[in-house]
């Protein structure tokens, strides 16, 4: 399948896990990328490797929770590639163990600035471009771990989460008649250095196996699950839907206490 040939797709947190899987997903449907990401040389790098396989691909650094350097790197796409047809707006942080009542209020306001805030940065400013390319996509990054899931120690982040989707549908009503389609995915775990990152010392392998025992599907999710879908949503498969939540998650939330003595679904 080369669904986006010839249409400039922006990512944003590229350098990541879901980042760098969704690059490379698009690059093998044919698209044009640009790279946004705060952390530099790792854009860069990644740039480099897919201009090697054939695809153009234009590194911006910027953070994505300040307008200036949001809009800048935006115009920058616009400029160098022509136009701006999909954008997913995947930068994020994680951290799952902040209880409230000790968490210092910078913490809170880091989370929602780079999870919601940037997200909502993100649709602003793509609007523009994307209605003079006479209509696109844009897949905004939820999670499970916000209105379908509940961790403790993780208030921001499913703050921030959960009013991922509901600006989702906000904006998604807003610009239907643009021939913009705005979605949500909301992975559950996923193999990246974010899910690890929440248990600091524990080896990957035990880590996420025993996540795997937990999932009813039987295993974690990897990056390429996420882009799949981020890429269908974003191509003219979708053109029905606007304004969704999708869960990536294996079943993950299906698990439930009601369901925790029923030996038959165990
Ligand atoms: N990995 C999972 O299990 C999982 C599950 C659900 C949702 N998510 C979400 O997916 C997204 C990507 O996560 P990941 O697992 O690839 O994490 P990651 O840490 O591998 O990648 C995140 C990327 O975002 C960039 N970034 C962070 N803050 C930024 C900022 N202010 N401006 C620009 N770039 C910034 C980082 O430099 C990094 O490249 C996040 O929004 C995360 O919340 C991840």
């Amino acid at each position: 399948m080369k669904r986006f040939i010839n249409q400039t797709v922006v990512i944003t947190g590229a350098q990541g896990g879901l980042g760098r899987a969704a690059a490379e997903r698009f690059a093998a449907e044919g698209a044009r990328l640009a790279l946004v990401d705060r952390d530099g040389t790792g854009v860069a790098e990644l740039a480099r490797e897919l201009e090697a396989s054939g695809t153009p691909a234009l590194p911006l650094v910027a953070d994505v929770a300040d307008e200036a350097s949001l809009a800048a790197a935006f115009a920058a796409v616009e400029a160098h590639f022509g136009q701006f047809n999909v954008l997913f707006n995947n930068a994020g942080i994680g951290g799952m163990d902040l209880r409230v009542a000790e968490m210092p209020v910078e913490r809170w306001d880091e989370m929602v600035a780079i999870n919601l805030r940037g997200v909502f940065l993100g649709c602003k400013h793509a609007i523009p471009p994307l209605t003079r390319a006479g209509g696109g996509a844009i897949v905004n990054m939820g999670s499970s771990t916000g209105r379908h899931d509940t961790l403790p120690g993780s208030a921001p982040y499913m703050a921030s989460k959960a009013g991922v989707e509901a600006l989702t549908k906000s904006v998604a009503l807003q610009v239907a008649h643009l021939g913009i389609r705005v979605n949500t995915v909301c992975p559950g775990i996923i193999r990246t250095n974010l899910s690890l990152r929440q248990k600091d010392g524990v080896e990957a392998e035990s880590f996420f196996g025993r996540f795997a025992q937990r999932i009813p599907l039987g295993r974690v999710g990897r990056p390429a699950d996420v882009a799949a879908v981020v890429a269908f949503l974003a191509s003219s498969q979708a053109r029905q839907i606007t304004g969704a939540a999708l869960l990536i998650d294996g079943g993950q939330t299906l698990r439930r206490w009601i369901s925790a003595p029923d030996l038959a679904a165990s």
